[in-house]
């Protein structure tokens, strides 16, 4: 950094640093206001919407013409490895025409919206990951310990196959930037993911540059708010055994036959109606209790022991509202000894036990694990998203897709087990899009 000192020229060697921010393309950032609320009233806070950084151009930190990676992949002599990649090169911003033209993703007033498929000169983009942005720059902290939070969801074109998501990870605040120095384009590019499935796949990770998968997952504590297309929707918990931004390795990663001894519950305590044996609650016509075909409203309150915000996270409430009216999240229907209507301990275990599903949530922290995340901060997450394996069976089909509908667990929801492909997606529903509107956030009965 001295060279500033030295040299008017130099600005561009004075980013010479990995993972920096390039300079070919302004940055820009959809706002997308929240309301921080309490009994006294909400005020509002000018949050944005960061896309995530995979999607970003790659461009030599020492000369932003120069790719990192182009039409003809990576850079041999750029990017020899990971570790040199990340030295080497830097970040791009995204315009606003890139956000809404390229990636399909625009926020107009309180509501924020993703596209499923966006043709541009670029090639075809399917769905988006993005993130809350605070007002300094760096990811919105939440902190949701005997508080709740609102918003409003249009699911009426996302067709069976697809996955609209709004979801808490355990990011770092400033995306890295701290952890490695070298990083230093940080949130702002969308920089720093991890989730409870501790990810190889990311191409920005550990403070390197990947170039397919890397050796290293990157787990971190998650908590689903809503995956929901119109035929399904469930929320769920996602402990670890971490605290923050976790790289791991072997065994600690979960992957493949280890899926059970990683570091994380990749399956996690979830509550979808359909599946609890609710199978009228939800999805696409009047027929449904939640009719998929109007947006709806959903509240999730993280309610501690004693009522306070010390306590211990003991249950995560679903509340629903459509049209004014608020809908109660149904009781789970397989016969179970007690009446659940919420996300419990004892409701884990009861459906985990009923469903002969491994309990793995018990053996990942439970409900302290994401009750300590939410005491450190967790970042607010959007995703649209396609699921080429398994056609996002475990939403909205059977999952296994031979089981019988009529063994408790098995069925998810009413989708016809090959009906979420996404080729066949990419032909029949194009024009799908999602939308979350009207963010809240505050003390428990504050938001709605
Ligand atoms: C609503 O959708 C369900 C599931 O596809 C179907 O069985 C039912 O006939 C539909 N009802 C109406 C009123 O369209």
């Amino acid at each position: 950094m001295w060279l500033k000192l030295f040299c008017f020229g130099c600005l561009l060697v004075l980013s010479v640093n990995g993972q920096s921010a390039a300079s070919l393309t302004p940055e820009y950032h959809p706002p997308l206001p929240l309301q921080s609320c309490d009994a006294s009233g909400c005020t509002t806070e000018n949050t944005a919407v960061v896309m995530d950084a995979g999607a970003r151009r790659v461009l030599s930190a020492a000369d932003n013409s120069v790719y990192c990676f182009g039409v003809d992949g990576w850079d041999a002599s750029l990017c020899p490895d990971g570790v040199t990649c990340a030295q080497n090169c830097a970040v791009d911003g995204i315009s606003q025409d890139e956000y809404a033209n390229r990636y399909g993703v625009t926020t107009s007033g309180n509501t924020l919206r993703m596209n499923y498929l966006t043709v541009s000169e670029f090639g075809m983009n399917i769905g988006a990951r993005a993130y809350l942005l605070g007002e300094d720059n760096n990811y919105r902290l939440f902190h949701l310990k005997n508080r709740e939070l609102t918003l409003t969801v249009d699911l009426s074109t996302l067709a069976c196959g697809m996955n609209g998501a709004v979801y808490f990870s355990e990011m770092d605040g400033d995306g890295g930037a701290s952890r490695y120095p070298d990083s230093s384009a940080g949130a702002g590019y969308g920089m720093g993911y991890c989730d409870g499935q501790c990810p190889h796949y990311l191409r920005f990770s550990n403070g390197q540059i990947n170039s397919g998968d890397s050796e290293f997952g990157i787990c971190c504590i998650e908590m689903d708010i809503l995956e929901a297309n119109r035929w399904s929707a469930t929320y769920t918990t996602h402990g670890c055994l971490t605290e923050g931004y976790h790289v791991c390795q072997g065994t600690d990663c979960g992957d493949g036959s280890d899926y059970y001894n990683g570091l994380c519950d990749k399956t996690g305590c979830e509550f979808s109606p359909a599946r609890q044996n609710n199978r009228l609650f939800l999805g696409f016509n009047s027929s449904f209790t939640l009719d998929t075909s109007q947006p709806f409203t959903i509240i999730t309150q993280f309610l501690t022991d004693d009522g306070t915000d010390t306590g211990n996270l003991v249950e995560i409430r679903r509340r629903w509202i459509q049209n004014g009216v608020e809908i109660p999240n149904p009781v789970a229907n397989w016969g179970y000894d007690e009446d659940y209507d919420s996300i419990t301990e004892p409701y884990c275990d009861a459906y985990k036990a009923k469903f002969g599903e491994y309990n793995d949530f018990e053996e990942q922290g439970a409900l302290a694990s994401i009750g300590a995340s939410f005491e450190r901060g967790m970042v607010l997450a959007f995703s649209f998203w396609e699921d080429s394996s398994t056609y996002m069976q475990w939403l909205d089909s059977l999952s296994p897709p031979d089981g019988d509908p009529s063994v408790p667990g098995v069925y998810r929801g009413p989708c016809p087990i090959d009906a979420g492909k996404p080729e066949d997606n990419h032909i029949n529903n194009p024009d799908a899009f999602v939308t979350f509107s009207d963010f809240k956030v505050g003390t428990i009965g504050s938001t709605f």
